[in-house]
């Protein structure tokens, strides 16, 4: 069943997060939706502009709707990530979306909240609901007071303004995680008192965490050992998701993690069965570890085990 993120983030808020997962392809679809519903998750399916035009966008929405129908249980939103005002304004008018987000965060602040509120005028017409942006994501260094590092990160009193003015209805904020494989080293990490001195200005509202993934070291090292060539990476301590979510962090974005999951299947299979050339066998692996890792992350949201309860509370 689709829903918006409106009502998945008014069970959550201040108890768990809800897992927002980016797919481009079947084996990540099937994936994603086994680990949501072996771990009684409900949860949210991203699509960037990249994956949109990775082969066509109706495929995705045609796989989402066969999902839903295959795994009629599940619950969740689906949701455009990182859009821009077109992306935005082509999901509205589809009609399939539940959720859009508009990212107009490296635009000047009034460009940014004027592209919001086009975005949210249009949205709202339809009965779907905007995630907007504030602040810009980056590897920054945790006890470095180089006032430079911190124009990246959301200030407070802005996001209030910043919400007020928009009407958007969940906020992005840039609180020291970056997208990709490489986020910390040393001591960096996230700016929880950021994130608690923006629910103080907002009580009872959604905030999103951007660049999630904790880049497992055992994935990482398991890929190099297979041929792979990755750099020491470090991504977030999944223990930090409900430090998060009692402050109001109500949707964790997780990419990164999941193409790890991928790779290390395909260059394990790969090294191994070196005669093999069909994409049968690693595909099914690849579903059921990435059904597994989905479970393993819920539960370190807090989502796992809330479906039941969630269906209770959401619209038929
Ligand atoms: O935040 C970005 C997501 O990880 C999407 O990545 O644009 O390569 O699909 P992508
Ligand atoms: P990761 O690169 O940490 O997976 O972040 C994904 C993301 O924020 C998608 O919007
Ligand atoms: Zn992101």
């Amino acid at each position: 069943m689709i829903v918006t993120t409106r009502e998945l983030f008014k069970h959550a808020y201040g108890q768990y997060a809800v897992g927002a997962y980016n797919i481009n392809n079947l084996e990540q679809t099937m994936g994603l939706f086994r680990g949501n519903l072996d771990s009684r998750a409900p949860f949210i399916i991203q699509l960037s502009k990249g994956a949109r035009s990775y082969t066509d966008k109706g495929m995705l929405e045609a796989m989402i709707r066969a999902a839903d129908r295959i795994f009629s249980d599940a619950i969740f939103a689906v949701h455009l990530d990182h859009g821009d005002e077109e992306a935005c304004m082509d999901c509205i008018a589809g009609g399939f979306y539940s959720s859009v987000m508009i990212d107009a965060s490296m635009k000047p602040y009034e460009d940014n909240i004027a592209t919001t509120q086009r975005v949210v005028k249009a949205a709202h017409a339809k009965g779907m609901v905007v995630e907007a942006e504030l602040g810009q994501l980056g590897g920054v260094e945790e006890h470095i007071s180089v006032s430079e590092d911190q124009v990246h990160l959301t200030e407070p009193k802005q996001a209030a303004d910043f919400v007020k003015r928009s009407g958007c209805d969940s906020l992005a904020c840039a609180i020291g995680t970056s997208h990709g494989a490489y986020k910390f080293s040393g001591k960096q990490g996230i700016h929880f008192e950021i994130i608690e001195a923006i629910q103080k200005l907002l009580p009872g509202f959604p905030l999103v965490m951007h660049g999630s993934s904790s880049v497992p070291q055992s994935e990482v090292d398991r890929i190099n050992a297979a041929g792979g060539k990755l750099k020491d990476a470090r991504g977030v301590n999944p223990d930090d998701f409900i430090k998060a979510a009692k402050l109001g962090v109500t949707k964790v974005n997780i990419d990164t993690d999941g193409r790890l999951v991928w790779c290390r299947v395909h260059r394990e299979h790969f090294k191994e069965h070196t005669d093999n050339f069909d994409l049968r066998p690693p595909g099914k692996i690849f579903m059921t570890e990435y059904a597994k890792y989905i479970g393993e992350k819920n539960r370190y949201l807090g989502s796992a085990g809330q479906l039941d309860a969630v269906r209770k509370i959401v619209k038929k």
